[in-house]
């Protein structure tokens, strides 16, 4: 019902530097180093699983020019198999491979990129098929995301793990698109960290220096968030100093 965002901001890709060399846009080669402040060490979470585990599968939804998944596949090699996806056309494999290489990384580190991938719609991926899932700089483009957070936890495999920055939040908006996603009942707002909170499948960790907070999933059958997606608001397009979408639900 609710398509992706459709990003109207300049979104560059990549410009040229003085001494010939490419200059890639920062915001979406943020990398082990970028997910730190925003979910944590993810390397850690990695390590983690791979003690349960000799080989894993991860996944990065929105990855941009997949930084994060080239560091990780470099530094596990054959433990660790990488995918990521992107929403635009031109955030294609093509790009991937072109700016890994530009970079130093090998080419058995590139990861498989899916493009033209709308995480606000059932995710197009079977059950149980990633160990790992996590998701940087991305959730704020997402229409349906409580769908989302259930649909991470489908695709993970039994003892799998999920983190995704929520951006729930975001003190440089005015007062009425501070909070990115509200939830109603009856006429009565319901707080969206205090409700995922009820969950025990779920854990709540505040982003490092950021206004926001990010969301730890462990793989739990069935799980649902009964939340009815509502209403969209595209708040790029009321000011371009805004960013992401904001959405409304109702308690199901
Ligand atoms: C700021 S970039 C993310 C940067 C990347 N995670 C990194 O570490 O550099 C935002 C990402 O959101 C993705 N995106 C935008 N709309 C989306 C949607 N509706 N569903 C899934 N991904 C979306 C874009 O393709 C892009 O990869």
């Amino acid at each position: 019902m609710f398509e992706g965002l459709m990003m109207d901001k300049n979104y560059w890709i990549k410009k040229s530097g003085q001494d010939g060399n490419i200059i890639w846009r920062p915001g979406r080669s943020l990398g082990l180093k970028g997910a730190m402040g925003r979910i944590g060490n993810i390397a850690r979470n990695v390590e983690e699983i791979l003690k349960n585990k000799r080989k894993i599968k991860i996944l990065e939804i929105g990855a941009g020019f997949g930084r994060a998944l080239l560091e990780l596949k470099r530094k596990y090699g054959d433990k660790v198999e990488v995918f990521g996806t992107n929403y635009e056309k031109d955030w294609n494999q093509k790009l991937t491979n072109e700016y890994a290489l530009d970079q130093g990384f090998k080419k058995k580190d590139i990861p498989k990129i899916y493009m033209g991938f709308d995480a606000g719609k059932k995710l197009s991926f079977k059950s149980s098929s990633f160990d790992f899932v996590f998701c940087q700089a991305t959730m704020q483009y997402i229409s349906d995301r409580a769908l989302f957070i259930e649909e991470v936890n489908r695709i993970l495999t039994n003892h799998g793990l999920a983190v995704l920055e929520l951006q729930e939040f975001r003190d440089d908006h005015p007062k009425k698109y501070k909070k990115m996603v509200e939830i109603w009942q009856d006429k009565k707002q319901i707080d969206f960290l205090r409700y995922l909170k009820k969950f025990s499948n779920l854990k709540i960790k505040k982003s490092r220096g950021r206004d926001w907070h990010y969301l730890i999933i462990k793989k739990s059958e069935g799980f649902k968030l009964n939340l009815k997606l509502k209403k969209v608001i595209n708040v790029e397009k009321i000011s371009s100093k805004y960013w992401g979408i904001k959405v409304l639900y109702e308690l199901r």
